[in-house]
């Protein structure tokens, strides 16, 4: 057995205009590829480990050290893209009551949230992520991690995630990460996110 890269689950060019057929294609082909290539390449060399990235994120230290690093820069790769394709859709969908009222208690209206979400998504400084997760205390928090670092080794749930790495929106957006950011809230699963939601609580 191997970790294989999942197809995507729209067409390349589904997301147009928001994410283009272009980018889609190196992100996934390309990036997402080589994570997993590399995880694997890495998880050939500790067999007795086994293959649940979910399981061995959540305890990094579990990892062998000389695989350790690899495992955590491709196997959150690819656990990130993985979720990322899933998180996104051509179809118009929108949170289900109980995740739009939690989301307004706790930020105090979708469009704080938004705000939130944007401004982790902005300030991640270089690579990395934002993400709405459902932290240890079963709360929705908004957080970024650094490179492919997955909120999963802090103990949190990721039910939202924005990949701001350059190679995410530099062939459409160049510059502008703050308009692939708005353009990314066009495209989100919201039926994904629920069942996540439903899921960590
Ligand atoms: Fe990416």
């Amino acid at each position: 057995m191997a970790i294989i890269l999942p197809d995507l689950p729209y067409a390349y060019d589904a997301l147009e205009p928001y994410i283009d057929e272009e980018t889609m294609h190196l992100h996934h082909d390309k990036h997402h590829n080589t994570y997993v290539t590399n995880v694997n390449t890495a998880l050939e060399k500790h067999p007795e480990i086994g293959e649940d990235l979910e399981k061995l994120l959540a305890d990094v230290e579990s990892i062998p050290a000389d695989i350790r690093q690899a495992v955590i820069n491709n196997g959150g790769g690819h656990l990130n893209h993985a979720l990322f394709w899933e998180l996104m859709t051509p179809a118009e969908t929108s949170p289900s009551a109980e995740l739009a009222a939690d989301i307004e208690a706790t930020f105090g209206s979708f469009e704080d949230f938004k705000a939130a979400f944007t401004a982790a998504a902005t300030t991640r400084f270089g690579s990395g992520w934002a993400w709405l997760v459902v932290n240890k205390e079963g709360k929705l928090e908004v957080t970024s991690t650094a490179n492919q670092d997955t909120p999963i080794s802090e103990g949190k749930t990721p039910i939202l995630g924005l990949d701001v790495w350059e190679h995410a929106y530099y062939v459409k957006y160049r510059n502008l990460r703050p308009n692939y950011i708005q353009a990314f809230f066009s495209v989100i699963n919201w039926k994904k996110v629920d069942e996540l939601y439903a899921a960590a609580k």
